[in-house]
């Protein structure tokens, strides 16, 4: 079964033509990031026009790349959550079209659950597994039992990790997205020169759950302070520390997790699982086996989406032309034990 996959949910504009669920035939991931970066962060008005100018140019270098012909495809699947409405709703209303004067099913994907069926594309992972979905949109820790299942253990509370290291950046005046620029400032420093707090939430009602806000303000004064030079500390070593702070946060509640699961195998994505930090905490786990997907398939892309519409349209899910956008996660729930 050769299924499209349409992905439109936030900044990255991307159509995609994977065989079976596996087989990556051919993808275009176009990134608006030089249209957002003036702003400092994504305008979803600016998203959803250059979305509308894109597609139909990056779906026939899509189809191109796979060497196939729109006459070849069996079905249609398109993110219609979570994210930026206006976003979803380009590429919802090109996929209803495209499905419509096909006549081919349709089906609408969950955009998280995505990310944790790509690694998938790259090598099977056996499941049930542990997620660990961390963007500038979201940071999640689930439990997949199979491609279709998705049970939200925890979240944040406020902002995402990757919106910490965004609005850290911001004030190092680093420039948009800033995760990249952080990581590589933090390179340079002393992780252990600063102990940043990590706010500890109601244990019985957030078991999983992080939050971002306290450190992101405890990171920034300390920035003030350097930058009005009241303060000797190196903005490397405030940068080290921050990382370090932002992911043993988001570890603590993975191994709380892995303990009351029994699960040891991991499956990361988004796109702060490019963090060097990240990765390296997480290779060095003998406890846990932990997937990584590779970059493209890490942050937003369409293979995911078809990937995981491959499995949908197989267990006789299929949408009309009524489906809708939400800016929702399908289904959230929190599960404690
Ligand atoms: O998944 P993604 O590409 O887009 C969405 O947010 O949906 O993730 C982007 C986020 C941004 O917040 C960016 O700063 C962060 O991922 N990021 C990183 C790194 N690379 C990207 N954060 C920390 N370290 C990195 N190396
Ligand atoms: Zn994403």
């Amino acid at each position: 079964m050769t299924v499209l996959g349409v992905e439109s949910s936030c900044d990255e504009c991307s159509v995609a033509v994977v065989e079976d669920g596996r087989r990556v035939l051919g993808q275009v991931i176009a990134t608006q990031l030089e249209e957002h970066a003036p702003f400092g962060g994504v305008v979803p008005e600016i998203a959803s026009r250059t979305h509308t100018r894109w597609i139909v140019g990056v779906y026939e270098r899509a189809l191109a790349e796979a060497g196939i012909r729109a006459t070849d495809l069996d079905g249609v699947a398109v993110t219609n959550r979570p994210g930026l409405v206006g976003s979803l709703v380009v590429g919802l209303s090109f996929a209803k079209g495209l499905a419509f004067g096909l006549g081919l099913p349709l089906v609408g994907v969950d955009h998280m659950r995505a990310h944790l069926y790509a690694p998938q594309l790259a090598e099977p992972v056996e499941y049930p597994f542990l997620g660990l979905l961390v963007s500038g949109g979201h940071t999640i820790i689930a439990r997949a039992d199979d491609p279709l299942s998705m049970e939200v253990l925890g979240t944040t509370i406020d902002d995402a990790c990757g919106e910490a290291f965004d609005k850290v950046a911001k004030h190092y005046a680093l420039g948009y997205p800033g995760g990249v620029a952080i990581d590589r400032l933090a390179r340079a420093g002393d992780d252990r020169a600063f102990s940043f707090p990590d706010a500890s939430l109601h244990k019985q009602d957030h078991r999983y759950d992080v939050s971002y806000s306290g450190l992101k303000t405890a990171v920034i004064n300390q920035l003030d302070q350097f930058w009005n030079g009241s303060s000797q500390k190196s903005a490397e070593n405030i940068a080290a520390s921050f990382e370090r702070a932002a992911v043993d946060i988001l570890l603590r509640r993975l191994d709380r997790a892995a303990a009351d699961t029994g699960l040891s195998r991991v499956v990361v994505g988004g796109g702060v699982a490019a963090n060097t930090r990240m990765r390296a905490s997480l290779a060095a786990r003998s406890d846990l086996q932990v997937w990584f997907p590779p970059l493209e398939l890490c942050t937003d892309n369409a293979a995911m989406i078809a990937g995981l519409g491959y499995h949908l349209l197989r267990s006789g899910r299929a949408d009309g032309l009524d489906l809708d956008a939400s800016a929702r996660v399908a289904g959230f729930r929190r599960t404690c034990p």
